[in-house]
């Protein structure tokens, strides 16, 4: 039986994680967003936007779901249509992946329908293009974690080329999201069109060994790597009450923290639910004294699952 309605689920995800800008993501269990497709008789794709902080755009032309699913409706051809849902439940302009997550949702529930579905894997090129129309630059440290789960070093952008990282999932990561909103593509605007060649000696050793730390579980090797000289310091003016919000998570017992993807969202890496709790608390104390804003706090290990199909219907 060909299904007829599937339900679909995108996770959030932190991209970065310090050193790696634009090369490094992990996917997290909350917050993520869903997207439900139907099969429909008419050719083409109908869209709606289910979205209570009406923070997304709610044409189809303007909006990154339906973008990814025109496209690939265009490629694959299927001899229907398509009407698309997309629940947003993630914050924009967070540094969470929140693009990225409706993207991937798009992509996979639209891939469940199609008559000859394409592979997983085949589906980051889509999202990675509703990447270039959300924020003007084709990064894939988001949507890869999203769609695939897991820890993910992009390799190559031209062309693609995504390797899994195989890491072993101890540590527990605590992202505090301040309710404010950064955009990706005007926190990307304020970087350096250039760096010294001392500096990316500096940043492309502690990527190595973040990624050798990833794959140890090295908590203590994790937390030496996840040193940023190039962007962090440049985008932390962007986020009121950074430094504090650092401060009061390594104090707390972090052995790293950081900017979750283009912020302003920050993250912090620890050894146990117990110490998460604490970070989670000590950080979310100075967003909420320092820059008065409320936050909300998501802790879980790596999402190892990415997106996942939650319903799917033969009628
Ligand atoms: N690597 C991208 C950036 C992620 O930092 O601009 C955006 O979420």
């Amino acid at each position: 039986m060909k299904p007829k309605r599937v339900k679909v689920y995108a996770p959030a995800s932190i991209s970065n994680l310090g050193p790696g800008f634009d090369v490094l993501g992990i996917a997290i269990d909350q917050p993520g967003d869903i997207v439900i497709a139907h099969r429909i008789r008419e050719q083409g794709l109908t869209f709606t936007v289910v979205d209570t902080s009406r923070t997304v755009p709610a044409d189809a032309r303007s909006n990154v779901a339906a973008h990814v699913a025109s496209l690939m409706m265009k490629e694959c051809d299927p001899p229907f249509g398509i009407q698309l849902e997309l629940h947003k439940q993630m914050p924009v302009g967070s540094g969470l992946g929140s693009s990225a997550a409706s993207s991937v949702a798009a992509a996979v529930a639209v891939n469940a329908l199609l008559p000859k579905p394409l592979k997983r894997n085949e589906l980051l090129r889509f999202v990675v293009d509703g990447e270039r129309k959300a924020s003007g630059s084709p990064h894939a440290d988001n949507a890869t974690p999203s769609l695939l789960g897991g820890a993910w070093l992009i390799r190559s952008y031209n062309p693609l080329d995504v390797i899994s990282i195989p890491i072993r999932n101890t540590l527990m990561w605590v992202v505090v999201h301040p309710h404010l909103m950064v955009q990706t593509r005007e926190a990307r605007t304020i970087l350096p069109k250039s760096i010294p060649l001392t500096h990316a000696i500096r940043q492309w050793g502690n990527v190595s060994g973040l990624t050798a730390g990833l794959i140890a579980g090295d908590a203590g090797l994790i937390g030496k790597c996840m040193e940023d000289i190039i962007i962090e310091p440049v985008r932390a003016r962007l986020i009121p009450g950074f430094s504090d919000v650092k401060r009061a998570a390594l104090s707390s017992g972090a052995v790293a923290c950081s900017i979750s993807g283009s912020g302003p969202s920050m993250f912090a890496v620890t050894t146990s639910l117990k110490s998460a709790r604490s970070i989670a608390a000590a950080m979310e104390k100075q967003f909420t004294e320092k820059a008065r804003v409320g936050c909300d706090v998501y802790i879980s290990r790596v999402n190892m699952e990415g997106a996942i199909i939650l319903e799917m219907n033969t009628k």
